[in-house]
């Protein structure tokens, strides 16, 4: 078992489920494969800043709420010196509505990770868009959603870019997940 976070001056065990898989563009002391209990990923929200624009939103993923689900991902250890200077960073990269919030980390290291890392539980806080935020998209069918990945494009790139790349993330991490996996192929059937 690993100590929890330690408060505020203690180090920041930050929950990646979507781009901070593949783009973590911050300093971190460990990295380690881990999932939170109670959520799941989805294509819920909208981009008007990154991977879409605001009179063509793209579709990126947020955490909905489900009793039983999990959400696996990437658990990044972030230094205490550096923690602020990147909770700061981040609230701006993902100002279109994602808020922190604290969240019980499980993790689950893979085997080239576990030479640094067992099993264990740590206190996290991971970024999350509410239902109702001002770019909040909520569900669609599979069809439509594909179509609209397909289309958008933002500052950042290619939305279908995003959406592969968090694919080859989770297949690397030896992680299934139907739904973005299911929409990786739609996608890449509309292209
Ligand atoms: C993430 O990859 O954890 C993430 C997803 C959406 C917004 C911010 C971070």
């Amino acid at each position: 078992m690993h100590s929890a976070q330690k408060g505020p001056s203690g180090p920041l065990w930050l929950f990646g489920y979507g781009s901070l898989i593949f783009r973590p563009d911050f300093p971190f002391t460990r990295r380690c494969r881990a999932f939170i209990r109670g959520l799941e990923r989805r294509f819920h929200q909208g981009s008007t800043d990154h991977r879409g624009v605001p009179s063509a939103p793209g579709r990126v993923v947020t955490l909905v709420e489900r009793e039983g689900a999990s959400c696996w991902g990437v658990a990044y250890e972030v230094s205490s010196t550096v923690r602020d200077h990147v909770l700061g960073r981040l609230d701006v990269r993902e100002k279109g509505g994602y808020e922190r919030r604290a969240v019980r980390l499980h993790l689950r290291p893979t085997t080239e990770e576990a030479k640094q890392l067992t099993d264990g539980e740590v206190d996290g806080v991971v970024y999350f868009a509410a239902e109702g935020n001002i770019n909040h998209l909520g569900p669609a069918s599979l069809g439509e959603m594909a179509a609209q990945i397909a289309r958008s494009v933002g500052p950042s790139g290619a939305n279908s870019e995003y959406l592969f790349k968090l694919a080859a993330a989770l297949r690397a991490l030896d992680v299934d997940d139907p739904h973005v996996f299911e929409l990786e192929r739609s996608v890449r059937d509309v292209l």
